[in-house]
């Protein structure tokens, strides 16, 4: 981070020392002082309308996510045929029920000064949910339905300069229209862009890196420059390419006469380049300097990495050549209790922890991404599959994509894929998930339109797609469109379908939907796809999972099992807002239990499942907790996720005897079992041994005693007084020896004071009521996260708990510009 701050410094002076800042390209982020209105209003772009009642707020902003919560909310009847469905069911919580429905407004008010006048201005947006339309000082300047792809209006023709203007955006999400949380408003960002008539274009770099080694790099740079002038000039473009300290490696200069739009193509060539890689995500910033008769009018930033990706029927994926097993996980673009709002912070928590679980891939199920989390994966050494649509034409949801498909689709898809091209981080783009049209004939048709342009847009990374229905994807000649054939759900096929269609080029696009909730296990332990209990909770003895997929083991063995698949995206990394499967119909359940972590962001036990497998760390982990007043004497298994060749387990100081990894069975593979214990209060101990039975680490889970305490623990203590950051705080209900007790259900209040306020609270329970954007909650199994948000004033922030006779705890936290 701090050679990136070099390196954009270094970037900054390279620009003023060839220009003044209002000479060349100018960017305002338009953050702070919008003004909103969750309704309609008739005259809402009128440019003398009173909105002196209106909310003043900041964005990203996501309108829904501070509501409380409404069971009503979207109820849908609705027959989901992808989970098997053979009649309309009633829906609740399907899509989080919050209210992301109806219509907002959003008006800022903005000044270009005089001087820039001859300037070209644009507005762009990097997503708003939904039906953007937008205006400024009361004309209509143009509409955007889809709410995860960017766009970019011109203005110039329609600004006063030097007064002021009144920019109107009117947003509507209509119900039914998505099976997930979409959230609600203007939740990415929004900037206003002052460009020289010549300038590069909106998005107009393409970075590829055609020739890769150790030894040499070519790097071919496609430059799109408009000449939006009569005057006559001499237009040169000098392209540079520098590393993370800002050292020139190459450069190309390109001239050209006049005409309105310039294409150049320029191959730059360098010796010895640092690779980008997942574990060395090393990134170059191409500068693309554009000069009218000598005098810099633009000046231009692309980043990028130098890295080769190919795709091999029999050896799978490859970066720089070597062999690369997806370790993948798919990602809803939500955030949890902070709702679709882009947050920095918060995503780059999500990329740390999936990291230290060994995670290498990402999949933006089902929906482009933000910029933020694309740069993130770029910095932080993750390979993404961008996913454009989860519906083609056919609908699936009453008011879903197919409304705009037509006319839409290919201008979303171009947006797309021209935004995120340069990204080292992007390997695929998927044209959709599951769409329905995998059962029609018509199907071939529109995936090979759909991967046609995203060849136009990008020949060098392949299309793929999320087949469920795999034989009909190939008998429909859907997979004979797309370049990589993605199968969700499907890993006893892995093998039948190698053998039989040798020619596609294979991985699990979705895998495993295990569900489960933190800290609540059920008996009997069985593996079971009909889970239902009657507290709405799941099981995390990671055994119970949807009809149409299986546990984590057994894809785990499949993907060890087949060379030649790719790797996997399982679903899914996070729980997120909506789907509540299996408890869809009439029940308080308004999140998933599909995620490694919770909602909240804390690990379930499946985490140290994939963390075993999945990376270098030594992992001894025990399941379940020891607090189990309500089976005594009876069994109560106890499994141990470990990456060790062999535990004995302990109860009480009496071994329960040894068990080794073996491939028996796939969960003699993946997870060591006691499946007899009996339980009695006291401790369970896991003892790790190596190949010659020596004790090399050890794990004890204790009964906790009475609730006693509050404990709580930021992740970090220092945050950026930038009104943005976050920390997340998590709160623990212990004893007094300082055991988690792990079924306590406390209700706990919280106070904030100084440079920060209180974000949201989660506990990870996907039937909780409270709102997120409460003071108080009840502890699910123990534990809740709070997120704490600086204020731009520096200072302290400290956060305080109580909660009934417990002993309460406070923490002070320092932020810093
Ligand atoms: C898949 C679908 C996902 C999610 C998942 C739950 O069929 O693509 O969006 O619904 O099932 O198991």
């Amino acid at each position: 981070m701090k050679r990136k701050n070099c390196l954009l410094f270094f970037v900054l002076s390279v620009l003023s020392t060839w220009a003044t800042e209002s000479d060349i390209r100018r960017v305002i982020e338009l953050e702070d002082e919008w003004k909103f209105i969750n309704r309609d209003v008739r005259e809402g772009a009128a440019i003398d309308l009173d909105d002196s009642d209106w909310e003043v707020m900041s964005i990203p902003h996501d309108w829904a996510i501070i509501k409380p919560f409404d069971m009503n909310m979207d109820m849908q009847r609705t027959q989901v045929i992808e989970d098997g469905e053979t009649k309309a069911l009633l829906r609740t919580g399907r899509t989080g029920a919050l209210n992301a429905f109806g219509v907002g407004w959003y008006r800022k008010k903005i000044i270009v000064s005089e001087q820039d006048r001859g300037k070209k201005i644009f507005v762009e947006f990097d997503g708003a949910m939904s039906l953007a339309k937008v205006y400024l000082n009361g004309n209509f300047i143009g509409e955007w339905p889809y709410g995860y792809t960017s766009f970019t209006f011109e203005l110039t023709d329609k600004i006063k300069f030097g007064s002021e203007n009144i920019l109107s955006v009117r947003l509507e999400n209509l119900p039914e229209s998505s099976r997930y949380y979409t959230g609600a408003g203007l939740y990415r960002g929004v900037r206003l862009v002052i460009l020289n008539p010549v300038h590069v274009a909106h998005w107009g770099t393409f970075v590829t890196t055609p020739v890769v080694s150790v030894d040499k790099a070519i790097v071919d740079v496609r430059t799109n420059v408009c000449v939006r002038t009569k005057q006559k000039g001499k237009i040169k473009l000098v392209t540079e390419i520098l590393d993370q300290e800002g050292k020139k490696v190459a450069k190309a200069i390109s001239t050209s006469h006049q005409a309105d739009s310039i294409f150049y193509h320029q191959k730059l060539q360098m010796k010895s380049p640092h690779l980008w890689s997942v574990s060395s995500p090393y990134l170059y910033s191409v500068l693309s300097k554009v000069f009218v008769d000598g005098k810099m009018a633009d000046c231009y930033l692309t980043t990028m990495g130098i890295r080769s990706i190919d795709f091999d029927t029999n050896k799978g994926f490859l970066l720089n050549g070597q062999p690369f097993k997806l370790k993948g996980v798919c990602l809803h673009h939500d955030l949890g209790p902070i709702g679709a709002a882009v947050n920095v912070a918060a995503l780059k928590r999500q990329l740390r922890l999936l990291k230290e679980m060994g995670s290498n891939a990402i999949r933006t199920s089902h929906n482009p991404p933000s910029r933020e989390f694309l740069q993130l994966t770029d910095s932080m050494g993750f390979v993404v599959q961008v996913e454009a649509f989860d519906e083609w034409k056919v609908a699936k949801n009453l008011n879903g994509y197919h409304l705009y498909f037509d006319e839409w689709a290919e201008k979303d898809l171009r947006a797309m894929i021209r935004r995120d091209r340069n990204h080292p981080s992007v390997i695929m783009w998927s044209i959709g998930n599951e769409v329905r049209e995998q059962k029609m004939p018509e199907g071939k048709e529109i995936a090979k339109f759909l991967t046609d342009v995203c060849h136009q847009e990008d020949a060098t990374r392949p299309t793929t797609s999320g087949f469920n229905y795999h034989m009909d994807a190939i008998r429909n000649g859907l997979a004979d469109e797309v370049d990589v054939v993605g199968l969700n759900y499907k890993p006893h096929d892995y093998a039948k379908l190698h053998a039989k269609y040798p020619q596609y080029k294979l991985y699990g696009s979705e895998t495993v939907s295990t569900w489960s909730s933190r800290g609540i296990y059920k008996f009997p332990v069985q593996e079971t796809s009909s889970s239902w209990y009657d507290d709405y909770q799941l099981s995390s003895y990671d055994l119970e999972h949807a009809r149409w997929s299986c546990t984590p083991d057994i894809e785990l063995a499949q993907q060890e099992h087949c060379d030649f698949i790719m790797g996997e995206f399982v679903w899914t990394g996070f729980d997120y807002l909506g789907e509540p499967t299996p408890y869809n119909e009439a029940t308080p359940a308004r999140s998933s239990y599909f995620g490694i972590f919770d909602l909240a962001g804390m690990k379930k036990d499946r985490f140290y499942l994939y963390q075993s497998v999945w990376s270098d760390e030594k992992v001894l982990h025990l399941l379940p907790h020891w607090d189990w007043e309500d089976r005594l004497g009876q069994v109560v298994p106890v499994h141990c996720y470990t990456n060790y060749p062999k535990v004995e387990l302990f109860v009480n100081g009496v071994s329960q005897g040894i068990r080794e990894r073996n491939n028996s069975t796939v969960y003699d593979r993946y997870r060591l079992r006691w499946n007899d214990v009996i339980y009695a209060p006291g401790e369970i101990k896991a003892v790790a041994l190596d190949v010659n039975n020596n004790v090399v680490a050890e794990k004890i889970v204790r009964t906790s005693g009475t609730p006693y305490k509050i404990k709580m623990k930021a992740d970090r203590d220092i945050m950026l007084a930038d009104g943005k950051d976050l920390i997340y705080v998590t709160v623990e209900v212990q004893d007094k020896a300082g055991n988690l007790c792990p079924r306590s259900s406390c209700m706990l209040f919280f106070t904030v004071s100084g440079s920060g306020k209180l974000k949201a609270i989660c506990n990870g329970d996907p039937t909780d009521q409270t709102s997120f954007a409460s003071n108080y909650m009840r502890t699910f199994n123990g534990k809740m996260v709070v997120i704490i948000q600086s204020t731009k004033e520096e200072g302290d922030i400290e956060l305080s708990v109580i909660g009934g006779k417990l002993k309460g705890d406070s923490i002070t936290v320092r932020t810093k510009r």
